[in-house]
């Protein structure tokens, strides 16, 4: 008999107690055979021996003497007992030697030459795979996916998926759905004061593809865009990806700092910004700068990509109007998305666009993927302008507040001065600034040691930042896995020895 085990790996074990082949064998010869083709990757932890022969309903010392076996061979490394991964770099001479099973692909081997393009864009391999992990706290940029309205958002998707019409199957507008481009124009006015029409606004398939799309159409290789720092990496990567020269930009209690933009490259093509709510510090830009900063942009003919990300969840102070809608120059290109106000899997955005813009971005736009998936548009356009939209936003507004506060309490309790956590006015996460001398990379390392997400400040930042900080998201998880996070962040971090026992 056959048995296939599925370990927490995702490996696929196939074991055959019928035949004469020791099991300790045949284990060795799955194990090796999955470290070769890349099923089990490079780094990762292998399943402790206990657990794995439970699984495998095979003895310990089975599973023991497989691990040994593939150690003293340098399949793997570690030690049996406390930790056994499968090395960063194979010995080349082990894949040479072996004559490979039949039926092996090929184990992956040095990257055949890329272009210059590609081989920038290949090293955002550390972000994509960042993608991939489940939402565990603090995983900052994902919403409350335990309170999204499902029953309705089904019976929409029902309605446009049982007997579509023929316009929804076929192939559609590349600038989206002209139902959807409507709702969203229609919400944009009164929510963000964006002054728009329907026809200015291109649909993708997130915000992502529209820095991309910034980039293609805009700018040219070694053009200059200033960049806030700290700042969203995935912004810098596209740019990056398209040649363009980043300029850091330091930002501060008002937001990005135009004076010292200003000085360090003042005939940028373009600037990105999130004005409403930083990413990642969290402060929203005031009037002056947005008016010092549309100002430039005039003078210098420069692009302000204005990436409106979670501003519509502002539980505090006193809303301010995008900054689109304060533009009388056709030089703001505003962002927006559905992945915080509706789940991000859902991969749709749009751009609104200056309208002498809008016939070069939908063409160029038309190239790259066609066009948005528009049965999901149709399921949104309904969605919104049913009212569903603003409802689930009015919702999620308590929820976030509460979600916060939680956040904030708790940090005080068990952390008290030694990880400051400001109560923000908007958005999914705050920032939890550690006390002097803390190395946030090292108290991320420690955090995640313990479960805990905790992206460190300094992964946002181009240049050092005089304070250390960890970005905390509270808009996916409850009060309970809040409370029990931050327990175990402080314990982490105290049992680094770097905090005082509280
Ligand atoms: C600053 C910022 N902009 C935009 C987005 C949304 O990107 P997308 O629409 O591609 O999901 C995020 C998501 O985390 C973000 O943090």
């Amino acid at each position: 008999m056959t048995r296939r085990v599925r370990t927490g790996t995702l490996l696929t074990l196939p074991l055959n107690t019928r035949t004469n082949a020791p099991l300790f064998r045949q284990l060795y010869e799955a194990l090796q055979r999955s470290i070769l083709d890349g099923t089990l990757p490079r780094g990762v932890r292998l399943p402790a021996t206990r657990g794995l022969a439970e699984e495998l309903g095979v003895s310990r010392n089975t599973v023991m003497n497989a691990y040994e076996q593939l150690l003293a061979e340098g399949y793997l490394e570690g030690k049996v007992g406390s930790g056994t991964y499968v090395p960063r770099t194979l010995p080349e001479e082990m894949i040479q030697v072996r004559e490979p099973p039949r039926q092996m692909r090929p184990a992956p081997r040095k990257r055949p030459p890329l272009s210059r393009r590609g081989e920038v864009l290949a090293g955002n391999a550390k972000l994509a795979a960042s993608s991939v992990y489940m939402p565990r706290p603090f995983r900052a940029g994902i919403p409350a996916l335990d309170a999204f309205p499902f029953e309705t958002w089904m019976r929409l998707v029902a309605r446009h998926h049982r007997r579509p019409p023929r316009d929804l199957l076929s192939y559609g507008d590349p600038a989206g759905y002209a139902p959807l481009r409507r709702a969203i124009a229609a919400h944009l006015g009164p929510a963000r004061a964006v002054h728009c029409d329907p026809e200015q606004v291109v649909v993708l398939t997130g915000a992502q593809q529209g820095l991309d799309l910034i980039a293609r159409v805009l700018l040219d290789p070694q053009d200059s865009a200033w960049m806030e720092d700290p700042g969203y990496p995935s912004a810098r990567a596209a740019l990056q990806g398209a040649a363009i020269r980043l300029v850091p930009v330091p930002v501060d209690t008002e937001g990005l700092d135009v004076a010292a933009g200003n000085a360090r490259c003042p005939d940028a093509r373009l600037v990105y910004v999130t004005p409403s709510h930083q990413y990642p510090l969290g402060v929203t830009m005031s009037l002056s700068r947005r008016l010092a900063l549309l100002d430039w942009a005039r003078r210098a003919k420069a692009w302000v990509v204005e990436d409106d990300y979670d501003s519509e969840f502002r539980f505090a102070g006193r809303p301010l109007a995008a900054m689109q809608g304060l533009d009388r120059d056709g030089r703001v290109i505003y962002m927006g998305t559905f992945s915080k106000t509706l789940f991000p899997s859902l991969r749709l955005g749009y751009l609104v666009v200056p309208p002498d813009l809008v016939e070069a971005f939908v063409a160029s736009r038309s190239v790259i993927d066609r066009q948005t998936a528009t049965l999901t548009q149709a399921v949104v356009a309904d969605f919104l302008n049913e009212g569903h939209f603003l409802r689930h936003i009015r919702r999620m507004r308590t929820l976030y507040r509460e979600r916060q506060e939680t956040l904030v309490r708790a940090a005080k309790r068990e952390m008290g001065g030694e990880l400051e956590v400001c109560p923000g006015e908007t958005g999914l996460h705050v920032m939890g600034w550690l006390c002097e001398k803390w190395d946030d990379r090292q108290a991320s390392h420690a955090a995640t040691e313990a479960g805990v997400k905790a992206t460190p400040l300094s992964s946002y930042c181009i240049e050092p930042h005089e304070r250390g900080g960890l970005m905390l998201g509270f808009g996916a998880y409850d009060s309970r896995q809040i409370r029990d996070s931050i327990r175990r962040l402080a314990s982490a971090l105290r049992s680094h020895n770097r905090l005082r026992p509280l």
